[in-house]
């Protein structure tokens, strides 16, 4: 994630240092888009759901049974669940359930985005934080690894 940042700030420092010839001033560059876990859930002016690139396993991947279901029980369904409604739902938007593995793979590229981990993103926007227990960053790899073999 700061590679990235940085690649972002620095030019940003080297402008600034141009165009203001000795600039010493600390510009607070600050803003700098989806910083880790500010204070509030959505700061960002751009949502950075990106693929987590993960690839389902040749030796075979996780299932529904060994993890998907699980997880998501854990993790997802006490929100997005059809079951839930009104304020149980915390905000989660009606309709955006994963209650049945048709569901699942219906959202599976924004769940992966939102959630999963892999060789190309570490995504944690979901869940977001409550009582509930996060998920490990072994369980996001999972999660990308079932979605991306299909969530069997
Ligand atoms: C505590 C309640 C809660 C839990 C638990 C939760 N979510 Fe959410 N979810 C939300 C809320 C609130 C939103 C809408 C706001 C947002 O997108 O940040 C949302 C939105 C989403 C969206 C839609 C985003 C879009 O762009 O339309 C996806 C996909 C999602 N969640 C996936 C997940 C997954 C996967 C899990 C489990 C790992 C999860 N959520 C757990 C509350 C929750």
């Amino acid at each position: 994630m700061s590679p990235r940042l940085l690649s972002r700030v620095v030019p940003l420092l080297v402008l600034a240092g141009l165009s203001l010839g000795h600039g010493g001033t600390n510009s607070e560059g600050g803003s700098g888009g989806c910083g880790g876990g500010g204070s509030d859930a959505h700061g960002g002016d751009e949502e950075h759901p990106k693929a987590s690139g993960a690839a389902c396993p040749e030796e075979g991947g996780p299932t529904a049974e060994s993890f998907g279901r699980a997880f998501l029980e854990t993790h997802c369904l006490p929100c997005h669940s059809a079951s839930v409604t009104g304020a149980a739902r915390a905000g989660a938007p009606v309709g955006v359930d994963f209650d049945t593995p048709g569901a699942v793979r219906l959202w599976a590229r924004l769940i992966d985005a939102h959630t999963a981990a892999g060789p190309d993103a570490v995504n944690s926007e979901m869940p977001p934080l409550s009582s509930l227990p996060a998920p490990s960053l072994d369980e996001r790899l999972m999660l990308g690894q079932w979605l991306a073999c299909g969530a069997p």
